[in-house]
């Protein structure tokens, strides 16, 4: 039943202008992906609009905003083999504006780089999208140490030490062990350590980016939970119709299964049965969690499905949820959260606002013991179990019936608040 290689998605994250797009690009540039004809097109364009040096950013960055700006603004999927893995690159956004697309990125992924320029080192969204990797559940993270070379910072190997002893104190933080993480030293913009072993750090010892691609452990694939696709978008396509695409969380969707689509425009959901199933344009039978696909639903249109929804297997269907109990972590917020606050939850591709109806009791993070009862308030850095009311329909799970389902993270006026996972659940009747 197993493919022949496991799939893994792989997202590139971290600050604006760390060089993203670039190491992408130049890794796909330095496969023989993209071809030397193409390069020279894009290198054309980077120089009509000003942007000399984007040339390989322009492999990701294809929308002509983000041509004409230099910044990545929705996210990006390119598809490679290596030795292990077929692997679906994903390159997100690292501008504060796009956080939201940068968190459905890192719904979606299994393993992730992070990617820290090093004359600049750790910026507001190393530390933003570090933690948002943890919520979101992507276990496996290396960091990568961009703009090595030498206009930047000559190669030089005590830089690289410095950001590294930075970012081991983030990684700590948020429970990853830094030891056990691999730090990546390169330069995508001159291919150093991409693809290419570096001529210019002989003290570098690590992998190049595309070994550690296979250095990554193959994603434990939740094939025996319920079925579970979360829709990222969805398509108008000539011949087939209505193309809701994403990652499949859980479970193994199947030709013919019958399906529930949740909780749609009523909240009481809608029912259809898989017609045609494609992965990276070729047609299957059955497809697991973890593959990215495009499907066609027998009795779904258009305006029945939108982003945000949650196609299950009909037998199991996620619940709509009334109200629940969750565990969060205080992350940003610019001053203190009290009960009553409504500020919106990233919950998979889903966008809710929901209501803090109840602070339950404050948790010491190290030992998980209460440290107060029912608090006035929370600051940063604070655990806390808390109670949440939704404010529109919301399609959740418990970590513990189903842990793809349940993380979320809280957003307010253009910042992760906090970020957390669904405890207890109270169904909408
Ligand atoms: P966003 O997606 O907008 O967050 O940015 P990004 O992280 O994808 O950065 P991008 O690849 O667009 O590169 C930003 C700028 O950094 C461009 O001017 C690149 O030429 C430059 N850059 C990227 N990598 C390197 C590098 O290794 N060395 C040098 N010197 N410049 C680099
Ligand atoms: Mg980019």
């Amino acid at each position: 039943m197993a493919r022949a290689k496991p799939n893994m998605n792989i997202v590139f994250v971290g600050h604006v202008d760390a060089g993203k797009s670039t190491c992408v690009g130049r890794l796909l540039f330095d496969t023989g992906a993209v071809s030397e004809q193409e390069m020279k097109k894009l290198k054309e364009e980077a120089v009509k609009y000003g942007k000399v040096g984007f040339e390989f950013a322009y492999i990701m960055d294809k929308i002509k905003e983000e041509r004409e700006r230099g910044v990545t603004i929705d996210l990006a999927y390119r598809k490679i083999i290596t030795q292990k893995f077929e692997i679906t690159i994903i390159d997100a956004p690292g501008h504060r504006d796009f956080v939201k697309n940068m968190i459905t990125g890192a719904s979606q992924a299994d393993s992730a780089f992070l990617v820290i320029a090093a004359p600049a080192g750790v910026q507001p969204q190393t530390t933003e999208h570090l933690w948002l990797l943890r919520t979101m559940g992507v276990k496996n993270i290396a960091i990568v140490i961009n703009k090595m070379d030498e206009e930047e910072i000559g190669y030089k190997e005590d830089k690289f030490n410095k950001v590294k002893e930075d970012v081991s104190k983030l990684l700590k933080q948020v429970g990853i062990d830094p030891v056990k993480t691999p730090f990546i030293a390169c330069s995508g913009l001159k291919g150093d350590n991409i693809v290419k072993k570096s001529e210019h750090m002989a003290w570098y010892k690590g992998p190049t980016l595309i070994e550690q691609f296979d250095l990554f452990p193959a994603p434990d694939l939740p094939t025996n939970l319920p079925m579970r696709m979360p829709v990222q978008d969805v398509y108008e396509i000539t011949g087939i119709g209505t193309v809701p695409v994403g990652k499949i969380e859980t479970g193994v969707m199947k030709q013919n299964m019958k399906v529930k689509i949740l909780p749609g425009r009523t909240g009481e959901g809608i029912e259809g049965e898989i017609k045609t199933i494609e992965m990276h344009h070729e047609t299957l039978k059955e497809a697991y969690a973890g593959d990215n696909v495009g499907i066609n639903i027998r009795g779904v249109g258009k305006k029945d499905i939108a982003r945000g929804d949650v196609i299950c297997d009909a037998s199991a269907p996620i619940p709509i949820v009334k109200e629940f109990i969750a565990q969060i972590a205080v992350i940003n917020h610019p001053t203190v959260l009290a009960k009553g606050y409504t500020p919106v939850f990233h919950i998979h591709t889903a966008q809710v606002p929901c209501k803090f109806t109840e602070l339950i009791a404050q948790i010491d993070p190290r030992s998980g013991q209460v440290i107060k009862e029912h608090p006035d308030f929370l600051k940063n850095g604070d655990v806390a179990k808390v109670k949440i009311r939704p404010q529109g329909n919301l399609a959740l799970e418990t970590q513990k019936d189903n842990p793809y389902m349940g993380r979320f993270a809280v957003r307010d006026a253009g910042q992760t608040v906090a970020a957390g996972m669904c405890l207890e659940i109270t169904e909408k009747k």
